[in-house]
């Protein structure tokens, strides 16, 4: 019997249980289901996850170990496109990986050094604008490219003392003229992310951002920088080497915030702080590598996940930060864990027997619960939640605000798992004066079926620090489903047939000859000619 009928079999022996009744049954629980480590604490005790789930999980995980090590040695892990993953090196400069036999971290040294001296150059005004100092910074790129250091910038607000930073990625025009309107060109930097340069987005604002600024300054390209691989893609844009930061092929797109891609945020928060960034990664990777996977955060994080949509079928995983700054998490998760366990074939090419990655989503709360809780706690769907909170706010003259945010999110974990039962509900009519038929219908719509899972992840502040941990906690729990899944995490090819059709598609757009498309898509194309005719 394989550990996943095992796990299956003692789902269904837990027929009916409730929650709460865990929590009879083991006064300790909140303690033992909780792990805590460098500084974080990781509460998974309101899930159905008991001693015997415990210990099954625990033994899916045991493949883990052997890949984390193959994957910090440099291995060709990402099978499918003959890669090494090796985005951990980039916030742990210190020492030596070899790939193929190369020691690559001097050059990852070197390119670190390159960002911290651009930056510091932007910040401090020694390198200037055709019309002075930079006052901001506009990133151009989309997924890997934008989702990281978008959503790293407007975490970390409290320590952005850099120019001002712009993100835009999506290809509509509406993002890049609502961007360039009321900058400067003259003051503006241009970094243009991109991992290939070949991104069609991403290629299409980059050139409207050149002519933009072609129209104010004599060397536009002067006032441009990439962040890219490809140098001869660069130095046909005219991009001088100097301003090029490249990052080899075994860095995904998802996984850069960390290099070059990051250079927006380190501009942004200065390299001090990009470093400290950097070090809660780097913490994080020890622990992911010296924690026994009992206590070690990343592990019991996907095996909270697999529990949830693996065993226990629930379709989707709720992000809810109670930290307006992390806003944007929710959407870098997204990708992160969408675009790494997005998968219907195991790593030897074998259709997945088990369903891979949920459905991830969320926003802040406690914007959340004035919109889409409602189905959360009373819909027919079962969502896990996820809650994240810090303890501190950064603001101490608004620890009001602070407090009335941490009482929201404890309330709603415990209101997800304890519910309101019918007799309740029919006291809290009764109580308003109800009796009879009337009282039941009413009680009924104020039930709320409680036994909802949710962990809470507790950190002390959002600071450069944490959000490192929080990051890179994320990327190794993607990393440690994707192995107990047995696929890879590192390829994405499921966004290359929508990319490929789009350009055959332009020309049906245009009214020319594109024979090959599917009736509804031509019928489309042509109410939209008619429509712009
Ligand atoms: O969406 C597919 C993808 O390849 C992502 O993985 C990547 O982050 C993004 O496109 C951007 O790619 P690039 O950095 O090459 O422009």
């Amino acid at each position: 019997m394989t550990i996943w009928s095992r796990l299956q079999d003692h789902r269904k022996s837990q027929g009916a249980l409730r929650i709460e009744a865990l929590f009879d049954a083991d006064p300790t629980r909140a303690a033992t289901f909780s792990t805590q480590a460098e500084g974080l604490v990781l509460d998974w005790s309101k899930t159905s996850i008991d001693a015997g789930a415990r210990e099954l999980l625990l033994e899916l995980a045991a493949p883990v170990p052997e890949r984390r090590e193959a994957m910090f040695a440099g291995q060709r892990i990402n099978e499918t496109e003959d890669r090494a993953v090796l985005h951990t090196a980039l916030r742990n400069l210190e020492g030596s990986v070899a790939v193929d036999g190369r020691d690559v971290m001097p050059e990852l040294r070197r390119t670190h050094r390159r960002m911290c001296d651009f930056a510091r150059a932007i910040r401090d005004g020694s390198f200037a604008g055709q019309g002075g100092r930079i006052t901001d910074v506009i990133n151009i790129g989309i997924g890997g490219s934008d989702l990281g250091p978008a959503m790293a910038t407007r975490a970390l607000a409290p320590w952005h003392d850099g120019p001002r930073v712009h993100f835009v990625s999506n290809v509509d025009g509406a993002d890049i003229a609502d961007t360039l309107k009321g900058l400067d060109p003259a003051t503006t930097l241009v970094i243009v992310a991109s991992k290939t340069f070949t991104t069609i987005e991403t290629m299409t604002n980059a050139r409207t951002a050149l002519d933009w600024m072609a129209k104010a300054v004599a060397q536009p390209a002067a006032q441009f920088a990439a962040l890219s691989s490809a140098t001869d893609r660069t130095a046909e844009w005219g991009i001088e080497p100097s301003r090029v930061f490249g990052f080899e092929d075994w860095v995904g797109g998802r996984y850069s915030m960390w290099g070059p891609i990051g250079l927006s945020l380190m501009i942004a928060i200065g390299p001090e702080n990009f470093d400290r960034f950097l070090a809660g990664g780097a913490a994080m990777d020890r622990h992911f590598r010296e924690a026994p996977l009992a206590q070690n955060l990343p592990v019991i994080l996907a095996l909270v996940g697999i529990w949830h949509h693996q065993v226990c079928g629930y379709g989707t995983r709720a992000v809810l930060p109670y930290d307006n700054r992390l806003a944007r998490l929710p959407a870098y998760l997204q990708q992160l864990e969408m675009e790494s366990n997005g998968k219907r074939v195991a790593m030897d090419g074998s259709d997945l027997v088990l369903p891979s990655g949920p459905v991830v989503w969320g926003e802040p709360g406690t914007n959340g619960q004035h919109a889409f809780y409602q189905l959360i706690h009373q819909g027919t769907a079962v969502v896990p939640c996820e809650f994240i909170l810090a303890a501190r706010g950064h603001e101490p003259e608004l620890a009001h605000h602070h407090l009335l945010l941490i009482a929201n999110c404890l309330a709603q974990s415990e209101a997800l798992m304890r519910g309101r039962s019918l007799d309740e509900a029919r006291a809290l009519m009764q109580a308003k004066g109800l009796t009879g038929a009337e009282l039941e219908r009413q009680a009924r719509h104020r039930v709320f079926p409680g036994n909802r899972p949710s962990t809470t992840l507790l950190i002390p502040e959002l600071d450069p620090y944490t959000l490192g941990q929080i990051v890179a906690l994320y990327e190794h729990r993607v990393f440690a489903e994707g192995v107990i899944l047995g696929i890879n995490s590192f390829d994405q090819w499921g966004v290359e047939l929508g990319k490929e059709l789009a350009l055959k598609l332009a020309p049906l757009l245009q009214g020319k000859p594109a024979p090959g498309h599917d009736p509804s898509t031509e019928h489309l194309a042509a109410l939209i000619r008619d429509a712009r005719s």
